[in-house]
Order: structure tokens, then C-alpha cells, then sequence
């Protein structure tokens, strides 16, 4: 192995510093092999100035550092990428001109490191015959075949701490707070903050919720003198006989953008209950600062782990975790589904009993 690239897709999660700093280290140290970074996810491709070679020196100092020092792109798709020509806006497939883009500059491994988005993409680029090896990342925490995604842990540090501060002003006012979190399609952040920060109910997108149950809970704890709620609403949570709430629709270069079920939840509390009612979407408050050291530790085996998967010929799979061990499996079955809350895990159960109520008919 004697050059690899390494590019950062999706989303920015903390911890993608960690990992590039950790590819690079472990290039360098044990096969004295070069490393090129790629600007803005695959774009750098085919970008002016979307490569430069990425050393020991580029790399030092950025461990607590959040975002990335590639750059990234969430609408990096080489599939579907939108080009301007003569004034017109086109989508196009400039898949072949990435792989033709690799193969002139004939690296012998390229890491990846991206949420379901990237890695769906890389997969496709690998059966073109791009040699990658994925690195799954996102806050939401929802890639199937690994039990944990490096940002996840310093998201649900943010969004604890914001349940926490909620629960001063909700106390002291007698108030209902309403918190809006990230999560897709999953609710792990809202489930995991919500039962680390004390959160009355909690509403995800695995568990529709019916307003009046939500409702009730509120009023149930009324009676019993706590004259105040705390809810953690993942952002795509949705009601029963609903739909999840977008602020843009998706395309076939953009995904859709999410956001607004708090306040309908808001308003109906407020409506119905008679209590006074606040809304705080924590929005990107989650992705930012500085990785936590947990999201450090993990974010740094999974680069190392990624090179020893490439100098093993390990293309198109991904490092992943499982029973506390950096473990690889192929892209093509972490790709297949998102991962979703285990209904029938403990932690739901936990939630469940200890009275936290999820809005649904339970
Ligand atoms: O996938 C990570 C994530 O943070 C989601 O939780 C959220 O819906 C989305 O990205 C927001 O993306 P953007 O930065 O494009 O608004």
C-alpha cells in the first residue's frame, strides 16, 4: 500500500477529525504510506483543489477538534450531482468521472467516512471498482451492523445537558418544555437523552404517539402535583394517524430536511392542558464542539482499524463495533437498512418502567 485518500461525507459528526488524524498516523507509522485528503466529500474529485497530501504535520493538533478539516458536503452525490451549464441547472451522473478520477490517481485505498448517505454511495462506487473501506459516522447513531457511530455519544452529552438546563425554568415556572432533537429516522438521541435526562415522555419515529396520550401524561403528573413536564421529541417523530413534519422536501440531490413537530406538540399541550408551554429546537447544537472522549477513543480505532482493513485488501466493507471490538463487515449489509430503536430492548423497557411515557397506547 503506498497511497490511500481519505474524503469525510454527510453531515458533520465530532470525532471525523479523530479518525482522519488516526488514518494518517497509522498510514504513516506502521506502512510508510501517503495519505491525500479530499476536499468536500467526493466532490474533491473533481474540483479544482479538491486533493492535497494530508501528513503527520496537517493532522497535528486536531484530536479535540469538532467538524473536519476535509470539509464535507451532504449533497456530494456522484450519482446525482447537480452541475450548472450555460446557466441551467442539470442533475447528473458524474460517477464515471470520479472512479475514472481514483483510478488515474492510482490509489491503492480510499476511506470513507460517512453516514448512510456516503456509505450507500461508496458501496455503488465500489461495485465500479473503487477500492473503499468505509468508516460509519452520524449523531443519530442509526447505521445497521455496528452497535455505536463515533458522534453520537458528544450529541447525547449536548442533548442531556439541554434537558438538564430545560428542567430549571420547567420547575421553577411550572411549565411544560418541549425539546426537539435530531433523528431521522431513529430515536436514539431523544431516547438515550430523554432517559439520561429525565425526560416525563419521550416521542420517537419507531413509536407513532397519539397527542391525547401525550396529553394525558402531562395531566397525570398535574394531579399528582408536579406541576411540570420535560419532552424529548426526536425530530422525526410522528403521530399515529400522521405524518412526519418536513421544512423542505427532498430531491434527487438534496435529502429532506426535517423540523417542526415540537411545536404542534407544543401547542396541542398548551391548548389542551392549560399549561404554559415552551418549545427549544437544539438543531445543530448537536453536531458541534468538541468531541467527548468516549467519541476520541472510538473515532481513533476505527481510522487505525480502516488501514489494516485496507492493507488487508478489505475493500468494500466497513469497521464497525460489537461487543466492545472493532470488527469489519461488508458495506453491502450496514447499507441494507437503518438501524431503529429495538422496541423490545431493554432500553425501551427500562423507559417504559420507570414511568416515562412514549404517547402511545402502552
Ligand atoms: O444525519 C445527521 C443529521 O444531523 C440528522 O439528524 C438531521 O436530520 C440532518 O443531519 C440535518 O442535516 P442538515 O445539516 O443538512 O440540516
Amino acid at each position: 500500500m503506498k497511497k490511500i485518500g481519505v474524503l469525510t461525507g454527510g453531515g458533520d459528526a465530532p470525532g471525523l477529525n479523530a479518525v482522519i488524524r488516526a488514518v494518517v498516523k497509522t498510514a504513516c507509522n506502521d506502512y510508510n504510506c501517503r495519505v491525500l485528503g479530499i476536499r468536500n466529500g467526493y466532490d474533491g474529485f473533481i474540483e479544482p483543489e479538491g486533493l492535497f497530501p494530508l501528513g503527520q504535520d496537517e493532522v497535528r493538533g486536531i484530536l479535540p477538534r469538532g467538524g473536519t478539516i476535509l470539509g464535507t458536503a451532504n449533497r456530494g452525490n456522484p450519482f446525482a450531482r447537480k452541475v450548472t451549464r450555460n446557466g441551467v441547472e442539470f442533475v447528473e451522473d458524474t460517477s464515471d468521472e470520479v472512479v475514472a478520477a481514483i483510478q488515474k490517481l492510482g490509489l491503492d485505498a480510499l476511506i470513507v467516512i460517512g453516514g448512510d448517505g456516503t456509505l450507500r454511495i461508496s458501496q455503488e462506487l465500489y461495485q465500479k471498482g473503487v477500492p473503499v473501506v468505509g468508516v460509519p459516522k452520524t449523531i443519530d447513531n442509526d447505521i445497521s451492523g455496528t452497535e455505536v457511530t463515533f458522534g453520537f455519544d458528544t450529541a447525547l452529552n449536548t442533548a442531556t445537558e439541554a434537558i438538564d438546563k430545560l428542567h430549571t425554568t420547567a420547575e421553577s415556572h411550572h411549565r411544560v418544555m418541549v425539546l426537539e432533537l435530531m433523528g431521522r429516522d431513529a430515536g436514539f438521541i431523544a431516547l438515550h437523552a430523554g432517559v439520561a435526562g429525565g425526560a416525563d415522555i419521550i416521542l420517537i419515529p419507531e413509536i407513532p404517539f397519539r397527542y391525547e396520550r401525550v396529553a394525558e401524561k402531562v395531566r397525570r403528573r398535574q394531579q399528582f402535583g408536579r406541576n411540570f413536564s420535560i419532552i424529548a421529541v426526536s425530530e422525526g417523530a410522528k403521530p399515529l394517524d400522521g405524518e412526519q413534519i418536513f421544512r423542505r422536501v427532498g430531491d434527487a440531490v438534496y435529502v429532506p430536511r426535517l423540523g417542526g413537530i415540537s411545536l404542534k406538540v407544543g401547542e396541542y399541550i398548551e391548548r389542551v392542558t392549560g399549561s404554559e408551554t415552551r418549545v427549544t429546537v437544539l438543531g445543530h447544537l448537536q453536531r458541534g464542539g468538541s468531541p467527548t472522549p468516549f467519541d476520541r477513543w472510538l473515532a481513533t480505532r476505527y481510522g487505525s482499524a480502516a488501514v489494516r482493513l485496507a492493507a488487508a485488501g478489505g475493500f468494500g466493507r466497513m469497521v464497525a463495533l460489537r461487543n466492545a471490538q472493532i470488527i469489519d463487515i461488508p458495506l453491502s449489509e450496514s447499507v441494507s437498512e437503518i438501524k431503529r430503536v429495538n422496541l423490545d430492548g431493554d432500553a425501551v423497557r427500562t423507559a417504559r418502567s420507570i414511568g416515562i411515557s412514549f404517547g402511545d397506547d402502552y
